[in-house]
């Protein structure tokens, strides 16, 4: 039986395992801010309507312009895709014929898109034993072999954010070797924007960097992200890209998302606090829980196979790690949701390990 390859859309995983999904589903396994969408975009949505009759900008304005004076680059920096999704499939072009290091566990699209484009990939993986720590010495071993290196920052699905003064190196080390860096900062802004790598791209012509508007602004359906680099590379891509790719739907809600500045610090401010309940409340219960700094983080029961059922027929769904190496299967990942849900999932877990306690007395 396998298991969907992403978290969100919790049908498939009831579907997938001929379990009759009960009447309420709370879906952890997608790391999406619970907040909802800012209330600016839903004050915008009426006006939208308007825009279905024209063709979109084919450069994504305005949301290409906002994107730009967020981060204090040149706009000829930065192009929009049809989320981050299809930023990773426009990079993985780039590398067609070549060969990329990928650093599990992490996200499978990389790995997907890639051997999409024919590029040949060459796993590392982070050491459990290790907290899943970014193996430093063994990158930089690999990096002269390989035309790119993808770092997830931080990490999907462990949450870890590599240490600055190890990235660097790494860069560093990369641009002397010829190997481009892509760094997927899909989840860099549930920790703080000035832990982004953007303001030191100038230095930095090698390195790709892919942002995705889905996770901060809960907008999964809407399809929106941008990445940032050097305006040649910029400009390799949008040759790539089809034309009129982001919708002009998209454009402006992204626009008008850049602006809520006291929404992104309500959910940093959530994700850290439901982060670290639920940290402690694992550890209370014998879990060994990874150190993430984003809004979810990973955690390895005894029995992981065991607590992924037994939660969805409870109605939790919680995300499975089986395709995610170095991880396989031996821990779950929980994305933080409000707090009433993160309650009745710690009451659902703390009642789940009394009762194996029990079992495993008997
Ligand atoms: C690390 C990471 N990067 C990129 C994406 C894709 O994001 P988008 O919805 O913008 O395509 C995801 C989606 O789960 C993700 O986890």
């Amino acid at each position: 039986m396998q298991l969907p390859e992403h978290g969100a859309n919790p049908s498939h995983v009831y579907d997938r395992l001929g379990v009759t999904p009960p009447a309420r589903i709370t879906d952890f396994s997608e790391n999406c801010n619970p907040a909802g969408p800012p209330r600016a975009v839903l004050e915008l949505w009426p006006e939208l309507i308007s825009r279905l009759n024209a063709y979109p900008d084919p450069s994504g304005e305005p949301f290409l312009s906002k994107v730009a004076d967020y981060h204090g680059v040149a706009p000829s920096s930065v192009i929009a895709g049809n989320g981050a999704a299809e930023l990773l499939s426009l990079i993985a072009e780039r590398y067609r014929g070549k060969r990329a290091l990928v650093v599990h566990p992490t996200f499978s699209e990389y790995e997907a898109t890639l051997r999409a484009k024919g590029v040949e990939v060459v796993r590392l993986i982070a050491s459990e034993e290790e907290g899943f720590k970014l193996p430093v010495e063994a990158i930089l071993e690999a990096l002269p072999s390989a035309d790119v290196l993808y770092l997830c920052t931080p990490n999907n699905p462990t949450g870890i954010m590599p240490e600055r003064v190890d990235l660097a190196a790494i860069l560093k080390k990369a641009g002397e070797a010829g190997c481009e860096v892509v760094l997927d900062e899909a989840f860099v802004d549930f920790i703080d924007e000035s832990k982004s790598f953007i303001p030191e791209l100038r230095d930095f012509p090698h390195v790709l960097i892919v942002r995705s508007m889905t996770k901060m602004y809960a907008i999964p359906g809407i399809r929106l992200g941008y990445a940032v680099a050097h305006p040649v590379v910029i400009a390799e891509m949008k040759a790539q890209a089809p034309h009129w790719n982001v919708n002009g739907m998209a454009a402006a809600i992204g626009a008008v998302c850049l602006e809520q500045e006291a929404y992104r610090n309500a959910a940093i401010r959530h994700a850290r606090e439901e982060r670290e309940k639920m940290t402690a409340f694992l550890k209370q219960h014998g879990c060994t829980v990874t150190d993430s700094e984003t809004n979810f983080l990973a955690f390895k029961p005894e029995d992981a196979g065991k607590l992924y059922k037994d939660m969805l027929a409870r109605g939790i769904v919680l995300r499975h790690s089986e395709n995610f190496h170095g991880m396989d299967g031996r821990w779950l990942r929980i994305g933080m949701k409000s707090v009433v849900e993160m309650e009745e999932l710690r009451a659902e877990l703390a009642d789940w390990f009394e009762q194996e306690a029990v079992n495993g007395k008997e």
